[in-house]
């Protein structure tokens, strides 16, 4: 495959014949054209954050107090291997789709999460699939094609849907379960309260449960006759908030995929996971829509690192925003890095299209990050590549 980077002389020579990308070059444009693109409904909800967002805010920020160290004449940018080792699979990228509920809204026909995982299977980049899609997670994986996917459960108050939502990942053929534990209830998103909109109980975005045997059973009547009770029933058991250190060895029970932990950002949550059997810990404060005045992510990325030892790679996402993130990131110990609203905007501003253009972009700038700055391959990323600044 070509270089990532060389997609820049593409542009430029288009730009002899007057033609410019169509799709914004920057996070900021994005962003930009991605509000006028949604609802105000699910804009508030992709772009918001718990509190007053300053956590949300500190995770972008963090990113500025790391500088990379540039090393010369080391062979970088002939080499540029952005390959990485994930649970026995090499990834040509370390770049991975964040599962992001409501994707399936961001496009207008409501199947942004087929569309998402029709990108990933184009681009070679993993998708996690939220719990909470518009389309149910089979369908999902079949458009996966040959790329991977990995299964984000939310783990309900109802075990044995929780169970069968595992086995219905397994047998979609997911190739990981990544459990997230810190949204067994919702955080305080003033955004959406001073709308008063949350896109689930109108009954969006719950294709897992109305396609699942085990919701199905609990409720009097089909979804189609009483989507109102159907969709009450949901919100009575959507979060496990009993869930505890203690239901660890019943969750790692639950599949022989490789098991990780999403929302973890203490050292010590890190080691007690890789103690209770988990394959990976993905680091992440869900972006900060969860809990307000909390550590940037990435303040939190080192220690959860060293304490996961060597026994367990670490994922992460919260706050990634180009493609020298990506690679700070990476030098900061992850061995994957996610993005999440990233790739909702580029999905609402250009679909398929505009997902595709987005992994272009942080591809292509992490690639070429490395190639100038002297740093041939993943492997070469250790923290000995930054410096802090100021
Ligand atoms: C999320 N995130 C999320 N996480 C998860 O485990 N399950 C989910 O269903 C969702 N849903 C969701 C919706 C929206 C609109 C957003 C923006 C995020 C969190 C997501 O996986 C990831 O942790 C953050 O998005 C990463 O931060 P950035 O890249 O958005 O800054």
């Amino acid at each position: 495959m070509a270089n990532h980077g060389d997609w820049q002389f593409e542009i430029y020579l288009n730009g002899l014949t007057g033609e410019q990308p169509s799709l914004p070059m920057t996070h900021a444009e994005l962003e930009r054209r991605a509000e006028v693109a949604l609802s105000p409904e699910i804009w508030s909800y992709v772009t918001g954050g718990a509190g007053d967002e300053r956590t949300q805010r500190a995770n972008v920020s963090a990113f500025e107090r790391w500088g990379l160290m540039p090393r010369m004449l080391t062979g970088a940018a002939a080499q540029r291997d952005l390959s990485v080792d994930l649970f026995g699979r090499t990834l040509p990228t370390p770049l991975m789709l964040a599962p992001v509920g409501v994707i399936g809204l961001c496009e207008p026909a409501g199947h942004g999460d087929l569309t998402t995982a029709r990108a990933a299977a184009a681009s070679g980049v993993p998708m996690i699939a939220s719990t909470l899609s518009q389309d149910p997670m089979e369908d999902v994986a079949a458009a996966l094609g040959d790329t991977p996917g990995w299964f984000q459960l939310y783990p309900s108050s109802d075990r044995e849907l929780t169970e069968s939502l595992v086995r219905r990942a397994e047998a979609a053929g997911f190739a990981a379960i990544v459990v997230t534990l810190d949204t067994l209830t919702l955080g305080w998103r003033p955004r959406d309260l001073a709308i008063a909109s949350f896109p689930q109980l109108k009954g969006l975005c719950l294709a897992n449960y109305l396609t699942d045997p085990v919701f199905l059973s609990r409720l009097a009547a089909p979804p189609a006759e009483d989507p109102q009770a159907a969709v009450g029933h949901w919100a009575m058991i959507f979060g496990d908030q009993r869930l505890s250190w203690d239901d660890l060895a019943w969750l790692r029970s639950l599949t022989t995929l490789p098991l990780l932990l999403k929302g973890i950002c203490s050292p010590e949550d890190s080691r007690r996971a890789v103690d209770s059997g988990v394959d990976g810990v993905y680091c992440s404060n869900h972006g900060g829509r969860q809990a307000n005045g909390g550590l940037p992510a990435l303040d939190c990325l080192p220690d959860v690192v060293d304490a996961a030892g060597g026994d367990a790679p670490v994922v992460f996402d919260s706050g990634v925003r180009s493609g020298a993130d990506v690679v700070k990131a990476l030098a900061l110990g992850a061995r994957a890095v996610a993005i999440g609203r990233p790739y909702a905007y580029g999905l609402a501003v250009g679909g398929q299209q505009g997902v595709e253009h987005v992994l272009r972009c942080l591809l292509a700038e992490a690639e070429l990050t490395m190639a100038i700055d002297g740093y041939p391959g993943v492997g070469a990323l250790t923290r000995d590549a930054l410096r802090r600044v100021g």
